[in-house]
């Protein structure tokens, strides 16, 4: 909340606003502006309104509709204005303004006279705010980009130091087959950068540029959109000016790629806390990424891993609330649409928060392989490969399945792993057996068989390393 916002006192009529008071005889009460006010969140969108207006006024003039000391005294008032916001010098007035737009645009014209009050020829804040929002949201899908791409990193670097390392692989959460550290390590690269297509095609959605639409209908004053639009480095001006003030998908893209991201994030985490478990004891986090007891001295709990987890619901709903706000308003511009950026703004800055939090976890965890390894022992992860051993002596695999089921079930019964078995005892439940069999219940040799591609065998791993290391690189390009 701003500091200016903290009356709860309904005040009396005010006058009406100089921004449209001409039609007014009064104005709402303070208490029911600051519940339309948009202020004290848009205001982080004050360098893209700047920018917005420095390009709206150099075309004005470029155009003739203004005069080239105008734009002037116009780009230099909103220099100096940005300044004073930078360092932290600019009061914002959440009585005064209702949104960053006002704001900025109230001061200039206090300070620079009637050329302030030109800045707004052939706009509205419908296409203002348009604008502003799809800068934005093109500079946080960067951000997002940049991070996505770091997680992205650690995973590739950690599966590539990792590798050998074997561990159990769960169906059902219960021991499966025995795959490769690396492999599961690099099953979330792949996740991380298909959230990195979505953020970039998000982004490409918010590179249209909807200034020039002015309230929905366009204007008589010659705008030149195209210049504007390569001014602020978008792609192209959008095609209808109802759709440029009224569309927030590119919004709803990108809130969707925050809460897949946010999901893939939360699946992980869930890993983390599984495995720092003493009962898994996969991994051990480190101290800087985990938090003691106030009660309990020897608790080490893995919290950010789990509040990543917990973050999930609210981007989850930031998607729900912006969704649900888009689909009762007509076209075109509604107050409505005032609601799309706390949705943006928190999902994002979620995403954020949990890819630094998990890049650190993920950087610094200390993997357990030798826990890892006596796991892999644990389970009978090894009985798909016996069964396709008998296989490999001519049973159909059905009757391979049931063998090694009996003896599945009898292992269980005397608490014994199959590669404690004697070739002997093997063979008492088939004469196929011999001492080769003891080569298929090796854990590095089931690994290392599976090689088919994206599978979890040695050379395949290899392969994928290499495929992901190109597709980063790509990425980053
Ligand atoms: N604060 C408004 C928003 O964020 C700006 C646009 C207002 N336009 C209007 N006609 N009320 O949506």
């Amino acid at each position: 909340m701003d500091e200016n916002n903290e009356s709860k006192v309904a005040q009396p009529a005010a006058e009406p606003k100089p921004l449209w008071g001409g039609r007014f005889s009064a104005a709402p009460t303070g208490e029911l502006e600051r519940f339309g006010a948009s202020l004290p969140f848009d205001k982080r969108m004050w360098k893209q309104d700047i920018r917005g207006s420095k390009a709206h006024a150099a075309m004005l003039a470029h155009q003739g509709v203004i005069s080239a000391e105008d734009a002037e005294a116009i780009r230099a008032g909103l220099d100096e204005i940005a300044g004073e916001i930078e360092r932290g010098e600019f009061t914002f007035d959440v009585d005064r303004d209702e949104d960053i737009h006002m704001a900025i645009e109230r001061v200039l014209t206090e300070r620079i006279g009637p050329a302030g009050g030109r800045l707004h020829t052939g706009r509205s804040r419908n296409d203002q705010t348009a604008v502003d929002t799809h800068m934005i949201a093109r500079d946080l899908a960067d951000e997002l980009l940049g991070s996505l791409e770091g997680i992205q990193q650690v995973l590739l670097d950690r599966a590539e130091e990792q590798f050998g390392v074997v561990m159990p692989g769960y169906t059902h959460m219960q021991p499966a087959q025995p795959v490769l550290l690396s492999h599961h390590l690099l099953a979330y690269f792949w996740m991380f950068s298909r959230d990195h297509k979505r953020v970039a095609d998000a982004r490409a959605a918010a590179n249209k540029c909807p200034l020039g639409a002015a309230a929905l209908a366009g204007t008589t004053y010659p705008l030149d959109r195209a210049m504007t639009a390569s001014e602020l480095g978008f792609d192209e001006p959008v095609a209808n000016s109802m759709d440029a003030v009224s569309d927030r998908d590119y919004l709803l893209d990108l809130i969707y790629a925050c809460s897949v991201c946010q999901i893939h994030l939360s699946r992980l985490c869930e890993e983390l806390v599984w495995w720092s478990s003493a009962e898994f004891g996969f991994v051990e986090m480190d101290d800087a990424h985990s938090t003691g007891s106030s009660i309990m001295p020897q608790k080490k709990n893995p919290d950010f891993a789990e509040l990543v987890r917990g973050k999930s619901g609210r981007v989850v709903g930031d998607l729900m609330s912006l969704l649900v706000t888009v689909k009762g308003t007509p076209l075109t511009y509604d107050k409505d649409l005032q609601e799309d950026k706390e949705p943006l703004f928190d999902a994002a800055d979620t995403v954020l928060g949990s890819l630094m939090a998990c890049t650190g976890m993920l950087a610094t965890c200390t993997f357990k392989a030798d826990r890892m390894r006596e796991a892999s022992h644990e389970g009978y992860m090894a009985a798909t490969d016996l069964a396709d051993y008998l296989v490999g002596k001519g049973l159909p695999f059905r009757q391979a399945h049931a063998v090694v089921g009996r003896i599945v079930g009898d292992c269980v019964r005397e608490g014994v792993t199959l590669q404690q078995l004697t070739t002997d005892e093997l063979r008492s439940y088939s004469e196929l057996f011999d001492d080769g069999a003891h080569e298929a219940l090796d854990i590095d040799n089931i690994v290392r068989r599976r090689t088919t591609l994206g599978g979890t065998g040695h050379d395949a791993v290899r392969a994928q390393l290499a495929q992901a290391r190109d597709v980063l690189a790509a990425e980053t390009a």
